[in-house]
C-alpha cells in the first residue's frame, strides 16, 4: 500500500476535513482557515488560559451575568428540559445553569473528544443522578441528539459568544439548524459580546502575556504536527485588528519575511506582510442581537447584560411559523 511520504505516522491519521481546509485555505485569496481548527488539545488548553487573562473580559462578564440570572432563566424555562450545549469545551459555565433549571439531562456537544470526555465526567460527578450524554462532533453540521432525550423539551445553551466566530449569514444558518434539531417548544440561552471601545477589544485579543498569540500560532504548529508541514513558525506574527465596518475583531497570522513551505507535499509561498486570516469575532449591539436571533427563527424573550454592558445573555424561544404582516 502507498504510504504518504512522511516519517511521522501521525500525518496519515489527520482529519481529512482539517487537511482539506488547510490546503484550500493557503490556496485562496485572502488566505483563510476556519477558526474551529484552533481547538486541538493544546488549543483548547490555551483558550482556557485566555479566559483567565486580565484583558479578556468576556468570560468573567458572562459568568457574572449567568450567576445572577440563573434563577430567572429557571422560572422562564421551567423544569425538566434537556440542556443541550453547543461547543461545550470545558463546560465551566454549565454548572450555573444546571444547578438552577432542574434539567432532565445534559447533552454537551464538542469537537474536541478528549476535552469532552473529561468535562462530562466532572459534571456527572458534580450532578449525581443527572443523565450526561456527550456527543462528539462539529455542531455546525446536523447532529443527531441522543434518543434518550427525544421527548424532553430542550434548552439550547450557546455561551461564550461562539456565535461571533461566524459571519452573519452562517450564524443565521446555525440558528435555524439549532431550531430544527432542538424541536418544538425549544428555548435557547445564548451569549453575545457587545460592541465597545476598539482599544478594549484589541487588548482582549492581543494580551500582554502573549497567550492569544500562542493560541493563534498553535494553528501553524498543529498543521506542522498533523499534516507534516514545514511552516517556519518563528517567521509569523499574531495580529488582532478591529474591523469597524463589519463590527468584528479579526485575527491573522502575518509573515515577517518571504517564506516557502510545504504541507503534505504541496508547496506554498508567502511574501513579507501576507497574512492568513484565522478568526472573526463579531460583536453585537442590543438590537443587532435581537435581529440576528429573529432572522434565525428565535424570538428573544429576555436579555441581560453586566454592569458595564460589555456582554449580553439572551433567552429566546423557537418561533412557531405563522403569518406576519
Ligand atoms: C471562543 C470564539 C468566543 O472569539 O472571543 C478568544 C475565541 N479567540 N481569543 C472569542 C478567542 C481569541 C473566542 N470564542
Amino acid at each position: 500500500m502507498l504510504k504518504p511520504e512522511i516519517e511521522d505516522g501521525q500525518a496519515s491519521l489527520a482529519d481529512p476535513a482539517f487537511r482539506a481546509d488547510v490546503l484550500r485555505g493557503f490556496e485562496i485569496r485572502p488566505r483563510a482557515i476556519p477558526a474551529r481548527w484552533f481547538y486541538d488539545r493544546r488549543g483548547s488548553e490555551l483558550f482556557e488560559a485566555i479566559t483567565d487573562l486580565p484583558e479578556y473580559y468576556p468570560t468573567r462578564a458572562e459568568t457574572a451575568i449567568l450567576r445572577r440570572i440563573a434563577p430567572e432563566v429557571a422560572k422562564l424555562a421551567g423544569p425538566g428540559r434537556a440542556v443541550v450545549e453547543f461547543g461545550s469545551g470545558s463546560s465551566m459555565k454549565t454548572p450555573l445553569v444546571l444547578a438552577a433549571v432542574a434539567p432532565a439531562a445534559y447533552v454537551p456537544i464538542d469537537i474536541s473528544g478528549d476535552f469532552l470526555r473529561e468535562s462530562s465526567a466532572a459534571l456527572a460527578s458534580a450532578f449525581p443522578g443527572l443523565a450526561v450524554l456527550p456527543v462528539e462532533g462539529d455542531f455546525m453540521k446536523p447532529i443527531a441528539l441522543p434518543n434518550e432525550i427525544a421527548d424532553a423539551p430542550k434548552l439550547g445553551f450557546f455561551p461564550g459568544s461562539t456565535i461571533g466566530n461566524m459571519v452573519p449569514h452562517s450564524s443565521v444558518d446555525l440558528l435555524r439548524a439549532m431550531k430544527a434539531s432542538l424541536g418544538e417548544g425549544a428555548m435557547l440561552l445564548i451569549g453575545m459580546d457587545r460592541i465597545k471601545d476598539a482599544s478594549i477589544l484589541t487588548a482582549a485579543y492581543d494580551d500582554a502575556a502573549g497567550v492569544t498569540a500562542a493560541f493563534n500560532l498553535n494553528l501553524l504548529e498543529r498543521i506542522n504536527r498533523e499534516l507534516g508541514g514545514t511552516i517556519p513558525l518563528d517567521r509569523f506574527r499574531h495580529v488582532a485588528r478591529w474591523n469597524d465596518d463589519r463590527a468584528r475583531i479579526e485575527m491573522h497570522l502575518e509573515a515577517q519575511s518571504d517564506v516557502d513551505f510545504t504541507i503534505e507535499g504541496h508547496a506554498f509561498s508567502m511574501a513579507t506582510g501576507d497574512t492568513v486570516h484565522t478568526e472573526n469575532s463579531h460583536k453585537y449591539g442590543l438590537r443587532d442581537a435581537r435581529i440576528l436571533l429573529r432572522s434565525g427563527g428565535w424570538t428573544p424573550i429576555a436579555d441581560w447584560t453586566d454592569e458595564d454592558e460589555q456582554f449580553a445573555v439572551i433567552l429566546a424561544e423557537a418561533q412557531p411559523s405563522r403569518l406576519a404582516p
